[in-house]
């Protein structure tokens, strides 16, 4: 189980520790729940890919965890961002990223965040056939155009995006349409940008769609006299949270994608495209580890309900997709995990499980669990439900822990709120 955990995660006498950092020390100084990010893992997997496709431009999918010391230490690996909000090109900008390495996405932008994204100089990814006109008055000069061409990809359909009547991107008529549209906006149209979907553990949905968007730029060249110089593959390469998903090596299978759009381009006589990368959960998902405090044990006739002091709020995907986690006795690791239980979360919905099988030693309050595989969607979609201050995260590295986003507090929530 310790490989569904970051890089630097040990077992030392019986207790996890995560860039030399025992977890009970991580706990106790900043509190719980609590995400610890391993940098050790993030710097890693920022190199896996670099060195896999040093041709490309990788661009952190910043949705998957947008956060300014994270985005800043991808720079340094020299790793660009895509940004889909005015929140999180703010991120972005906070962290130097500007210009060719960030490109701005969305299906339905507002003029102030094409305004945003011209003056940070982004690319900007085309998503409606009204979008040239608005892009160019609001000082756009480098856009993509999002083709999306049929492909159902073999995931949850909730992180399907390229199937037809998508609400991401523009089939194939009416990306053309779009094309012609921003050119004569004066726009430089560098090339097209696909999304297949997410949390995918092999090419074969990219592979199909690698080979409809070449027949697609064949038709631009037949029907514009345009080719794409550029072709953005989006992310989608999955995590694994639990040990019976399959490993995706993400440097190899962006090395595949790679390889993929060359040879369906050189078989087409296109001129070959430069390329954009745009991972998310690959690049964070494995680096983060949530630490959660037991706070009460129910033994029932059919379910042992282990109850922790976060739940959907802190990590929405169990309940949006269905997703898998498993869990660690953090101080106990070295005991014998016989207990087969039910990891329940603090709110008033029975749905709020984070784990619906797992084996633990012997379940007590008090108890410190460690859930690994969290680094993506799960702070990024944290909420306030029941009025509940979202969590912590801590950057850890060399038995140092620095705080990265900051636990909010019920004043925080109460700021918000009418007061007489
Ligand atoms: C345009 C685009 N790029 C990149 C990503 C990142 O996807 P993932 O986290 O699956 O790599 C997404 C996710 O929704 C996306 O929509």
């Amino acid at each position: 189980m310790l490989e569904l955990f970051p890089d630097s995660a040990r077992i030392e006498e019986g207790e996890l520790t995560v860039g030399g950092l025992r977890a009970s020390a991580l706990a106790g100084r900043f509190g719980t729940p609590l995400v610890v990010y391993c940098e050790q893992t993030l710097r890693a997997r920022a190199r896996e890919i670099r060195e896999a496709v040093p041709e490309a431009l990788v661009l952190f999918g910043s949705k998957a965890f947008p956060n300014v010391a994270i985005l800043r230490l991808f720079a340094e690996e020299r790793i660009g961002a895509d940004v889909s909000t005015l929140g999180e090109l703010a991120f972005a900008r906070a962290a130097g990223i500007e210009g060719e390495r960030l490109v701005f996405h969305g299906n339905a932008k507002s003029d102030d965040e094409l305004r945003t994204a011209a003056e940070a100089g982004a690319t900007v990814a085309l998503d409606a056939e009204d979008e040239p006109g608005r892009a160019a008055a609001a000082g756009t000069r480098r856009v993509l155009v999002r083709v999306t061409l049929g492909v159902e990809a073999d995931t949850h359909e909730a992180i399907q995006t390229g199937h037809h009547g998508s609400k991401f991107g523009l089939p194939p008529d009416s990306a053309l349409r779009t094309i012609a549209a921003a050119r004569s906006h004066g726009l430089d149209v560098a090339g097209l940008h696909i999304h297949v979907g997410s949390q995918l553990a092999d090419i074969a949905a990219h592979q199909e769609t690698i080979e409809q968007l070449a027949a697609f730029a064949a038709r631009c060249r037949d029907e514009l006299g345009w080719t794409p110089e550029v072709v953005d593959i989006g992310g989608g390469f999955a995590v694994r949270h639990v040990e019976d998903e399959p490993i995706a090596p993400l440097g190899e299978l962006a090395r595949a994608v790679t390889d993929a759009v060359e040879l369906v381009w050189d078989s087409r006589a296109l001129p070959r495209p430069s390329l954009v990368l745009e991972p998310g959960r690959a690049l964070v998902g494995h680096a983060g580890v949530t630490l959660y405090r037991v706070r009460s044990v129910k033994r029932l006739a059919d379910v042992t309900w282990v109850a922790v002091d976060g739940g959907m709020s802190d990590n929405p995907r169990p309940q949006l997709y269905g997703a898998r986690y498993t869990a660690l006795s953090a101080t106990r690791a070295d005991e014998p995990a016989t207990e087969n239980v039910s990891i329940a979360g603090l709110h008033c919905e029975s749905g709020d499980v984070l784990i619906d099988d797992v084996l633990l030693p012997d379940p007590r309050s008090g108890d410190l669990l460690a859930v690994p595989a969290t680094g993506a969607y799960a702070l990024a979609m944290s909420s306030n439900y029941n009025a509940t201050p979202r969590p912590a995260a801590v950057l850890v590295a060399d038995t140092e822990a620095r705080l990265i986003r900051r636990r909010e507090t019920i004043d925080d929530l109460l700021a918000f709120e009418y007061q007489e």
